[in-house]
């Protein structure tokens, strides 16, 4: 199976709300996107809507042909926009308000009741559901049992130490993939990931269905231009 890129358009939301207009038009961006062969787009509102806002989200969704992923905490406004949007994706983070990123995955079994409720009322609206976790096989079993469809595995610690070791960086990776295959639930992945650090992420998995990508891919298409970095990245998915 070939894994999908999802392009995260934070970073083109980041640009368009520095100056208060519309440009970047960041809808004709999305559109642009996957004419360039992206196979899905993905957005982050976050509280502050710093980025990607809540009334951007109709909008994406009437234009995105492939599939649109939404990222956030599941807090009450969160699930109001996105049972009323309604993407093909919803990934669920454990981010608290302020945080600059999302840089950990969820302790699921901390949080199993209100995991199972939200992924329950997700999967009513026929939303398919996701949840970050750190590349740990006990969240992966944790995820299961709450009824997620698929894990986001956090790829930062693994960009991190890529350059270091990145035989050791992608064991917990490689071992939470089997055990997702072994479970029946689909494994997506992202942050930080980039030019120098997919190929070997995507495989040395025995399954991974997407990733999506923002900051690499959004700060490579200022030197070589969004079409051709599109492109570069999904030869590297091949
Ligand atoms: N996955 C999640 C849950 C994220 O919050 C982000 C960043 O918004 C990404 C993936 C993409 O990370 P990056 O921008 O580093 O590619």
């Amino acid at each position: 199976m070939k894994t999908k890129l999802s392009v995260n358009l934070n970073k083109v939301a980041l640009i368009r709300n520095g100056r208060g207009g519309n440009i970047p038009d960041l809808i004709k961006f999305a559109k642009d996107c996957e004419s360039y062969g992206a196979d899905g787009i993905t957005v982050h509102p976050r509280p502050d809507q710093r980025h990607v806002r809540y009334d951007d989200l109709g909008q994406l969704k009437e234009v995105v042909k492939t599939e649109l992923n939404i990222e956030g905490y599941p807090s009450a406004n969160f699930m109001k926009e996105v049972l009323s949007v309604k993407p093909h994706q919803c990934t669920l983070v454990p981010d608290p308000p302020g945080v600059l990123t999302s840089d950990s995955g969820w302790d699921i079994e901390g949080q199993r009741q209100l995991l199972s409720d939200v992924l329950s009322s997700l999967r009513s609206a026929d939303i398919r559901t996701s949840l970050f976790i750190d590349p740990d096989p006990d969240q992966v079993i944790a995820a299961k049992e709450v009824g997620a469809d698929r894990v986001e595995l956090y790829t930062g610690q693994y960009a991190n130490n890529y350059f270091r070791d990145k035989h050791e960086a992608i064991q917990n990776h490689i071992v939470c993939s089997n055990k997702a295959v072994e479970l029946g639930i689909a494994v997506n992945a992202g942050h930080d990931l980039n030019l120098d650090n997919l190929r070997f992420y995507s495989d040395s998995l025995s399954s991974l269905s997407e990733v999506s990508i923002g900051h690499a891919l959004i700060s490579d298409s200022l030197y070589f231009g969004i079409a051709n970095v599109i492109s570069m990245y999904k030869a590297l998915l091949a």
